[in-house]
């Protein structure tokens, strides 16, 4: 039977959604039952043989929904592979102390379940697509230039990664 995985995810403007259904289509690829649904969605964990967790990275934090999603399913991802992925800035450069500092984004979540694999990518920055209040930052100049539009997503990192966890499940 094939194996059945749940790929969830936490975003603000998209980018870590498109990232979560590219790992789904890679999977399915690889003959696996792929559900792709956003964190605030998912009532039960049953019947999956592995989870998929990724978030969006703002202000040097992952998305609360998802630290909290791990907390209240601690003892259901207990019992499967479990593989985390953020998409962030920090990713830009893949240097060890970027993967350092973004590994250390997915501590509130790797500290309460272990994960087999972690995916650090880097990610894309569309203000058109914030959501309010967090689009009211770029009316500041200093935001602007800490934050720089652009979309810095690596999908052969993505699909390398995801081919590396379809053997973990
Ligand atoms: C307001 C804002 C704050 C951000 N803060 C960080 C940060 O602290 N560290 C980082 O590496 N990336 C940061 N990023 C980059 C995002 O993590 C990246 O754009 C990601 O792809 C967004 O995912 P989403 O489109 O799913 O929301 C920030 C982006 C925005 C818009």
């Amino acid at each position: 039977m094939a194996k059945k995985i749940l790929i969830a995810y936490g975003s603000f403007s998209g980018s870590t959604a498109e990232t979560a259904e590219f790992i789904g289509k890679k999977l399915s690829e690889k003959g696996m039952q792929a559900d792709v649904k956003p964190v605030k969605k998912i009532k039960s964990l049953e019947g999956y043989d592995g989870v998929i967790i990724g978030s969006a990275v703002v202000m040097g934090k992952i998305k609360s929904s998802v630290v909290k999603f791990v907390s209240a399913n601690k003892g259901a991802l207990s019992k499967v592979p479990v593989g985390y992925f953020l998409v962030c800035l920090t990713m830009q450069k893949d240097t060890p102390e970027n993967r350092k500092t973004a590994s250390g984004y997915l501590q509130p979540v790797s500290s309460v379940v272990k994960p087999v694999s972690e995916g650090l990518f880097p990610g894309k920055v569309d203000f058109k697509k914030l959501p309010f209040p967090m689009s009211l930052l770029t009316l500041m100049p200093a935001f602007k230039k800490g934050v720089p539009e652009g979309d810095f997503r690596d999908w052969a990192k993505v699909e390398k990664w995801a081919g590396e966890m379809s053997s973990k499940f």
